[in-house]
């Protein structure tokens, strides 16, 4: 991945965290990228103009009428753009961009800017908790305005709590990563689907796994930047600017991924699909009784993984079936049996024993499996960097 002759704008809001974006335009300028960057007038109370002049190389733009060319500056500055980071953006910034509020240079490009928008929320505890705030950080999410939320620490304010910026390290990444997407999805339908499925007993209680459905939103957010348009089928609820179809059971998430079945180029099927389901659900909460054992009989659910490529015939191209394997000892044995006996066009094994990867972790480590016996290992890395390589591989094999 590079920065190289990238186009960076940074726009700077007044919060206190705003000094340490001067090491930021640094690290990114060392990349190579070209930086410019934004002031909201509040910001000018926490760094100077002229730093940030002198480590960006360039003009410092505040004012949105002090236009230079026939070209408006907040017109200019969005052309000339690769991609907006907003840090740290305070929840004064986050609602009005949120509402379309322009009122300022920064807010105007906001406003007038098409491509990838990263926001770094920092702000007290209570500003981030406040239902305002969050609500308008949902709506810009759901646009596609990608958020690194803040994290816990000691706060400027003198709290010791949620609210202060994400690390550096994490914004250079979104930033990088974001740049480098390829869009070799563009025009493509990804179906993916994420989380445990639910299989209830009685109304109180059910069965599940650990599934988070990190991967598969992860997995869905890299599909989405790609160009595709994206379905996620989930047993988990998230905010996202793609279709989310909510589902609970195994059996409703068969019947959401057959609808999508002839109208997608890939399915891929990252959830933890429960094998067996209770077979005479309650309908009544199951009371305690003198028994001290008791005993619940199961009936298996379909395979949906394989019912689908079974569906799909020899000379069929499309929809590309990729199944996930969950594994606690011997990935590639079991890896290989579960592809030949699954029939799926690809199978990604990860090792479910490890603490680190696999279940509720933000990393993960697979291996790739291809129908000829092809391998590819990607190394231990965060799961929006291995589903960005994992959806690389399938659509360009
Ligand atoms: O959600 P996270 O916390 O981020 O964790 C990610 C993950 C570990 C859940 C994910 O990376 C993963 O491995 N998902 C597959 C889990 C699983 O069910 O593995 P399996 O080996 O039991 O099933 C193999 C494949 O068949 C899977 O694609 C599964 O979706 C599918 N299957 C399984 C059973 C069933 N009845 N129907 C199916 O379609």
């Amino acid at each position: 991945m590079t920065l190289q002759n990238k186009h960076i704008l940074i726009g700077i809001t007044g919060g206190i965290a705003a000094y340490k974006i001067c090491t930021l335009i640094r690290d990114f300028k060392k990349s190579g990228a070209e930086v410019k960057v934004i002031c909201t007038p509040n910001s000018l109370n926490f760094v100077t103009k002229l730093t940030l002049q002198n480590l960006s190389q360039n003009e410092v733009y505040i004012q949105e009428f002090d236009v230079k060319n026939w070209k408006p500056e907040h017109i200019s500055l969005a052309d000339w753009a690769d991609i907006m980071l907003i840090a740290p953006a305070t929840a004064n910034t986050i609602s009005k961009i949120a509402q379309g509020i322009a009122d300022n240079l920064l807010t105007s490009v906001a406003c007038a800017f098409s491509k990838k928008i990263i926001i770094a929320p920092a702000m007290n505890v209570n500003m981030w908790n406040n239902p305002s705030v969050q609500a308008n950080l949902k709506t810009l999410h759901k646009r596609g305005i990608e958020y690194l939320p803040p994290e816990n620490g000691f706060l400027a304010c003198g709290y010791v709590a949620k609210g202060r910026l994400c690390s550096l390290e994490k914004i250079y990444n979104a930033v990088e990563e974001a740049l480098n997407y390829s869009d070799s999805l563009k025009g493509k339908k990804v179906v993916i689907t994420s989380g445990g499925t639910i299989e209830e007993i009685d109304p109180v209680r059910y069965i599940s796994n650990y599934s988070s459905g990190k991967m598969g939103l992860a997995l869905a957010k890299s599909a989405y930047d790609m160009g595709a348009e994206v379905v996620l089928i989930s047993t988990k609820d998230f905010d996202c600017p793609f279709k989310l179809v909510k589902v609970k059971s195994a059996l409703d998430m068969q019947k959401a991924v057959v609808e999508e079945y002839n109208s997608t180029d890939y399915i891929i099927m990252a959830a933890a699909v429960a094998d067996y389901r209770i077979k005479n659900f309650s309908k009544q909460k199951i009371k305690k009784g003198l028994e001290e054992t008791i005993t619940l009989e199961f009936v298996k659910n379909p395979d949906i993984l394989a019912e689908l490529s079974n569906k799909k015939s020899e000379n069929e191209i499309k929809p590309i079936i990729v199944g996930f394997c969950a594994e606690s000892e011997n990935l590639i044995e079991n890896a290989r049996e579960k592809i030949a006996r699954k029939g799926c066009d690809y199978l990604v094994a990860n090792d479910i024993s490890r603490k680190d990867i696999g279940f509720g972790s933000d990393e993960n480590e697979v291996t790739i499996l291809n129908k000829n016996g092809e391998i590819k290992k990607l190394e231990k890395a965060s799961k929006n960097v291995i589903a960005r390589e994992i959806l690389e591989w399938i659509s360009t094999k």
